[in-house]
């Protein structure tokens, strides 16, 4: 089964529009392996500067979040519609940020997923544990806890549409990154998961490492057999060190 690789940047709430200029300048002339897909994710003020300074065929426009509403009385939302009309093809849902500081329910999250793919947008779907989840080996448990809901609410045909990143809590801007090996146990976890529901959308769905990825760890993460790609935070700030790691992808 071939997949394509991503590598997505997760700039969470920092960059500014000096930021989105060199970026964008760096990405527009790096040679990127054919079947590799970048997506940057900036805070919504930069979609229109990114989206009209971006000449690049693979690099993509995201968002970090959005409503399960599709219009209406919701102050400070932003809605599917909206990120249609500023070019956006994908939207990372139920990022840890947002289930632990905004306490987003995994049947939020699964709303949201399914919001996201009814305007035919991509979501990338976040899962993972946290330290203390880790250490009392309920890894497993919490993943499934957290993938089931949105399998209830899509199907799971509608699965083969998802990016998942996995993101153990405990790697995210600790500079602690999972091993490759435990890394890659993890994400065979979660297509196990998916393939006792449905083989072909299992191996179909890219399935993207987040937490502490930087140029130097890139290489050995990205070699793995089931991961695919990256969600990248802190790194995806730094212009070289992110074209390095988009440079290093390469699909299966
Ligand atoms: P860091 O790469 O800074 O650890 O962040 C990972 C992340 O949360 C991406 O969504």
């Amino acid at each position: 089964m071939t997949r394509r690789a991503i590598v997505a940047a997760n700039w969470k709430m920092n960059g500014d529009l000096e930021l989105v200029k060199k970026m964008t300048e760096g990405l527009n002339d790096l040679a990127l392996a054919e079947n590799v897909d970048v997506i940057l994710c900036p805070s919504y003020p930069y979609l229109m500067s990114l989206s009209e300074a971006t000449e690049a065929e693979h690099v993509h426009l995201g968002v970090q979040n959005v409503s399960e509403h599709q219009s209406g009385a919701f102050t400070g939302e932003i809605s599917t519609k909206m990120l249609k009309e500023m070019s956006v093809e994908f939207v990372i849902i139920g990022h840890s940020e947002r289930r632990s500081i905004y306490k987003e329910t995994s049947v939020q999250v699964a709303q949201k997923v399914k919001a996201v793919l009814a305007a035919n947008l991509t979501p990338i779907l976040c899962i993972g544990e946290s330290e203390a989840e880790r250490t009392a080996q309920k890894t497993e448990l919490v993943l499934s806890a957290q993938l089931q809901p949105v399998i209830d609410e899509i199907g799971i045909e509608k699965f083969a549409e998802v990016v998942i990143a996995y993101e153990p809590v405990w790697a995210i801007g600790t500079g602690k990154t999972a091993s490759p090996e435990m890394a890659q146990e993890t994400h065979l976890f979660i297509r196990n998961f998916l393939a006792d529901v449905n083989t072909t959308v299992a191996n179909k769905v890219p399935l993207l490492y987040g937490g502490s990825v930087n140029a130097s760890n890139c290489e050995n993460l990205f070699a793995q057999a089931d991961i695919d790609g990256g969600l990248i935070g802190g790194a995806s700030l730094k212009v070289d060190e992110f074209k390095i790691i988009c440079s290093t992808a390469k699909g299966s």
